[in-house]
């Protein structure tokens, strides 16, 4: 089969690549009918996160027909439509039962190594680096998913792939933040990032009650996005985030600050990001972590920030004091998708919202290499890529 295979920095190719088989009765294949590069994919695609090997399948945002099924698969059958969520949970662990899916104990084949980085290790992903478990992923013809019946969700025919493909992650993601943000009625809520993930966060804030939700990104295509889904704007290239945002909250600061950005923060001019820069240049350093910084110094006092942005590593100068002095709340993580998916399918089939706003590219699978480029360098106006294998 056709896949996209990761080299190397920068180096994403699409190779010939034996099909995946059934390694286990409880795993089915499906046949990808669409797929998506996301923000994440960009941190293996420009080396932040350093544990790809040359030979990996790229890809965590999948959905497809199910072509061959394993001999203990309850739920599924041949020509099923199934979305993947990228998180692989077991369904039985400690963390499982708890609907803690991206913290499952026994799906990473490198807990070892990854426990040693982090105290403990996380659930295996999809294409996500073999700290996250080594798995192939969906950007591909064809993919191995691991124990269906308690990952996948079936997607009723009526459905096209472009409305319930994003269940698979951005749009639980975007959703998970806006719960962890502990939002009130009325809440101004701040969004740092406007890309896929962000535009969820703000479309799930209204979502949650908030009352005003002020976007920020420098990328004028996405901040007409977040516009169009009623978030207020601020662009960090010509306005200072911090104090846009004292002014338009009175001096209070915004109640509920999301960071959808992560390690890959852009500034130009703030000495912190110049410093980041410099380290991650050389390799000192392994997060550029200005939008979180940002986030906790404008957050009100007893605000939440709530952080879907992925870290990686050991992100350095983070005002740790402001943040226990003003008595903020943290929630973070890996999204536990399949506590999210079926809700959330409800909710497009009600017609609450159409996640398919958000893309603007769909290519071939072959085009995966150019797309990877295009996404990074936010050239041509995109926003999000979903490839049709
Ligand atoms: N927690 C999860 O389960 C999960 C799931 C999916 C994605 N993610 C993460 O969410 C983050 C966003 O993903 P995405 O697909 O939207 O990626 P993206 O790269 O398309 O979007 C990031 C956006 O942040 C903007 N940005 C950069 N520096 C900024 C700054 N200083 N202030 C404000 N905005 C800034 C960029 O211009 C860009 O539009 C990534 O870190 C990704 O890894 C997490
Ligand atoms: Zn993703
Ligand atoms: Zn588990």
């Amino acid at each position: 089969m056709k896949a996209l295979v990761w080299h190397g920095k920068s180096d994403i190719r699409c190779d010939n690549v034996p099909d995946p088989k059934i390694e286990d009765p409880t795993d089915v294949i499906i046949k990808i009918t669409s797929t998506c590069i996301c923000g994440s994919d960009l941190h293996l695609y420009n080396l932040y996160l350093p544990a790809m090997k040359p030979g990996d399948i790229m890809g965590h945002e999948s959905m497809g027909e199910v072509v061959e099924v394993g001999g203990q698969v309850r739920n599924f059958k041949k020509g099923d439509r199934i979305v993947v969520p990228f998180d692989i949970a077991c369904g039985d662990c400690w963390f499982c039962k708890r609907e803690l899916y991206s913290c499952c104990d026994t799906t990473n084949r490198n807990a070892k190594e990854a426990a040693l980085l982090m105290g403990h290790a996380p659930a295996g992903l999809y294409g996500f680096s073999h700290i996250n478990g080594g798995y192939s992923g969906g950007q591909a013809e064809y993919l191995r998913v691991i124990k269906p019946d308690v990952n996948a969700i079936k997607i009723p025919d009526e459905l096209p792939d472009d409305k319930v493909v994003f269940l698979s992650d951005i749009f639980p993601t975007g959703y998970m933040a806006a719960e962890n943000a502990g939002i009130e009625p009325g809440d101004t809520v701040a969004v740092w990032g406007c890309g896929p993930v962000g535009q969820f966060c703000i479309r799930s804030a209204w979502m949650f009650g908030a009352g005003r939700v002020i976007a920020i990104d420098r990328v004028p295509e996405r901040l007409r996005m977040a516009e169009a889904g009623k978030a207020e704007t601020i662009n960090f290239d010509t306005e200072t985030v911090y104090d846009k945002l004292q002014e338009m909250t009175k001096g209070r600061g915004p109640d509920r600050c999301i960071d959808a950005v992560g390690c890959e923060a852009h500034h130009t001019g703030a000495i912190d990001a110049v410093l980041d820069k410099a380290k991650t240049l050389v390799g000192l350093g392994t997060d550029r972590a200005h939008a979180l910084r940002e986030a906790i110094m404008c957050c009100r006092k007893a605000g939440t920030v709530s952080i879907p942005g992925v870290y990686v590593g050991f992100p350095d100068k983070i005002p740790f004091g402001a943040a226990m002095n003003k008595g903020l709340t943290f929630k973070m993580g890996q999204t536990h998708t399949q506590k999210y998916t079926r809700p959330l399918l409800e909710k497009i089939q009600k017609g609450e919202i159409d996640p398919s706003f958000v893309i603007t590219h769909k290519l071939k699978l072959e085009d995966g290499p150019g797309a990877y480029k295009i996404f990074r360098d936010k050239q041509d106006g995109c926003i999000k890529v979903v490839l049709k294998p």
